[in-house]
């Protein structure tokens, strides 16, 4: 039976201000609680980084930057390194998701220089994948998030992979309010599980966390979350209000996943 760590992570995305961010972030570590059996992080802007590092010292809720240089230092106007990000108290980031891959067209080959980047610095890497709706409507799905799995990993070592989850989110159930059906959602969960054993091996696949994302609310979490190969979610509109992110936590808690 797998044992993997159900994991939630909440991307603000491009909101809150100074205040707003260290309430959100006070809010949610004041409602951890007893929770042990989620690891939780946020992603806030940029900015707010440190500030919300400093709220969270010594709780159990993490901090991630919603992105990475695939660079450590020099003429990158803009840019943060993944050196940056840890300063700031990050130990995770995020790649890939949809806003800049398919927003701002970031190529898998960028992609991947960012997850051996955030690797490379220590950082926990949540790598995004996922189809657009024509896509889907073409039948692709599973031909496109294979292919990020595999373009997205290019020379990233077995050993690397502890370092790293997958969030699968359907470009068209982002910020929409249109979910995958937690059927639909586990089909391709299974299948990027399996790209993983294709390109690694059967123990990698079981251990590796795939989280979903898209339009995940506390009313639909718990039907997504217990799903066999759905292990917890990567939020975005929800995590800004820490009830409704906290009672996604919890849903992951209690549908902990056993296989
Ligand atoms: P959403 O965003 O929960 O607002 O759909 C998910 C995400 O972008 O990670």
């Amino acid at each position: 039976m797998p044992d993997r760590t159900p994991c939630v992570g909440g991307n603000w995305k491009m909101n809150t201000r100074g205040g707003a961010a260290d309430a959100l972030a006070a809010a949610v570590a004041d409602r951890m609680g007893g929770i042990q059996e989620v690891e939780v992080v946020v992603f806030p802007p940029a900015v707010y980084l440190e500030r919300v590092s400093g709220v969270l010292e010594g709780t159990n809720v993490e901090v991630g930057g919603q992105d990475i240089s695939p660079e450590d230092d020099g003429a990158f106007t803009g840019q943060l390194s993944g050196g940056m990000l840890k300063d700031a108290g990050c130990n995770r980031v995020l790649v890939g998701h949809s806003e800049r891959r398919h927003g701002l067209s970031e190529p898998d080959e960028l992609l991947n220089a960012k997850v051996h980047a955030g690797l490379a610095a220590g950082l926990e890497v949540m790598l995004c994948i996922g189809e657009t709706l024509e896509e889907r409507e073409q039948g692709r799905t599973g031909e496109i998030v294979t292919g990020q799995v595999k373009a997205d990993l290019a020379g990233v070592p077995a050993a690397s992979l502890q370092q790293l989850t997958i969030a699968y989110e359907p470009v068209w159930a982002i910020g929409t309010g249109r979910t995958a059906s937690p059927q639909d959602a586990q089909a391709v969960h299974e299948l990027v599980r399996g790209t993983i054993g294709d390109l690694y091996d059967a123990g990698a696949a079981e251990a590796m966390r795939v989280l979903y994302g898209g339009s995940v609310k506390t009313e639909n979490a718990a039907e997504l979350f217990a799903q066999a190969d759905i292990d917890g979610g990567l939020i975005g509109g929800a995590s800004l209000d820490a009830d409704a992110f906290m009672a996604i936590v919890e849903a992951a808690a209690s549908t902990r996943v056993t296989g």
